[in-house]
């Protein structure tokens, strides 16, 4: 009979992780190490090797040949669309792929301006280009779709606000900007993700990732600005005034960096059920509780 001697220590599980730099992936990471993970990982910028830790210099148009042949897990941390061009040829062979997308594949399909539309025709088809290579290669995807995501300081979303607001001490929103919200915390993106790639529940699904408070966009602003110190003022104007200096600042072309359709889904509730999440890899997310940390600041 063969048995495992009690002194040999079981094999590391190895993860082959994309965006592994990022505000998700960094997180996770973290996690996977902490947990006794061996990670390779690929940034378009060299990066230093760690304990456990190999960092490989690459996008994904342009793969270098130094990744490993054989993994337990790939995680996909960047840009879905990219990974799921890559994926169904990789030389890493892999029984389980964790990749992240983003609710906006649905909150954007309706949208007024053609690029989100585009957009969230991408992250779909992108998905869908993901589960068919998996099935194909004989491996098991999940795909993690988050809703706006905040903590690491790096989002398009609170923490440009807070700099904005910071700024100028100011923070300009309509009266009606009431649009439910449900902002994710990185790690519970990260935790999240480490959940799924053992749960087989998980395999072959898509799954929505909210924070878990839903509270209305003023709320979620106020919040935020309330945490800083010191903490700029949050000025509400009626909804029509608002849309009226709305459009002289665009007029004096003082809104780039605002992407278009921000301010009409202030208004719109964007919400989604964590409840699949929760049945498949006991997601539980926190509450809403911003702190300044959270957006890069101390
Ligand atoms: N942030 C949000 O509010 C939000 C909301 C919903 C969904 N998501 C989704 O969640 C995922 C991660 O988001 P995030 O905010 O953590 O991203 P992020 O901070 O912008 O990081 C993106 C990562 O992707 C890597 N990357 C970018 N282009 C690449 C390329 N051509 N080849 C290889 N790697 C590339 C970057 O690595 P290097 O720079 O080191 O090369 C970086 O690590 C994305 O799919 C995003 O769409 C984000």
């Amino acid at each position: 009979m063969t048995s495992m001697s009690a002194s040999t220590p079981p094999r590391a599980r190895h993860a082959l992780v994309f965006g592994a730099s990022g505000a998700i992936g960094a997180a996770l990471l973290a996690r996977l190490l902490e947990a006794g993970w061996t990670v390779d990982a690929l940034s378009r910028t060299p990066r230093a090797d760690g304990p456990q830790l190999r960092w490989h210099t690459g996008a994904f148009d342009a793969m270098p040949g130094t990744l490993p042949a054989q993994v337990d897990a790939i995680f996909s941390c960047g840009p879905l669309d990219q990974f799921s061009l890559w994926y169904p040829s990789a030389t890493s062979a892999c029984p389980r792929i964790v990749a992240f997308g983003s609710t906006s594949d649905a909150t954007k399909q309706a949208a007024s301006d053609p690029g989100e539309r585009e957009l969230a025709m991408r992250l779909r088809t992108s998905g869908e280009r993901v589960f068919a290579a998996a099935q194909a290669r004989g491996a098991a995807a999940t795909l993690l779709r988050p809703t706006l995501v905040y903590g690491s300081g790096r989002d398009r979303n609170l923490s440009l606000i807070v700099a904005l607001a910071r700024r100028s001490g100011v923070f300009v929103l309509p009266a009606d900007a009431r649009g439910q919200r449900q902002p994710v915390h990185v790690d519970d993106l990260a935790a999240a993700a480490q959940a799924a790639v053992d749960a087989p529940a998980a395999y072959g699904q898509a799954f929505a990732l909210p924070g878990g408070e839903t509270l209305d966009y003023r709320t979620m602003v106020a919040r935020t600005l309330a945490c800083l110190q010191p903490a700029p003022r949050l000025l509400v104007l009626p909804g029509v005034l608002f849309d009226a200096a709305l459009w002289a600042a665009h007029r004096a072309g003082r809104l780039q960096g605002l992407p278009p359709g921000a301010v009409t889904r202030m208004r719109e509730d964007l919400v989604f059920d964590a409840g699949p999440a929760q049945a498949a890899f006991g997601y539980a997310p926190r509450a809403f509780r911003p702190a300044p940390s959270m957006f890069g600041i101390g």
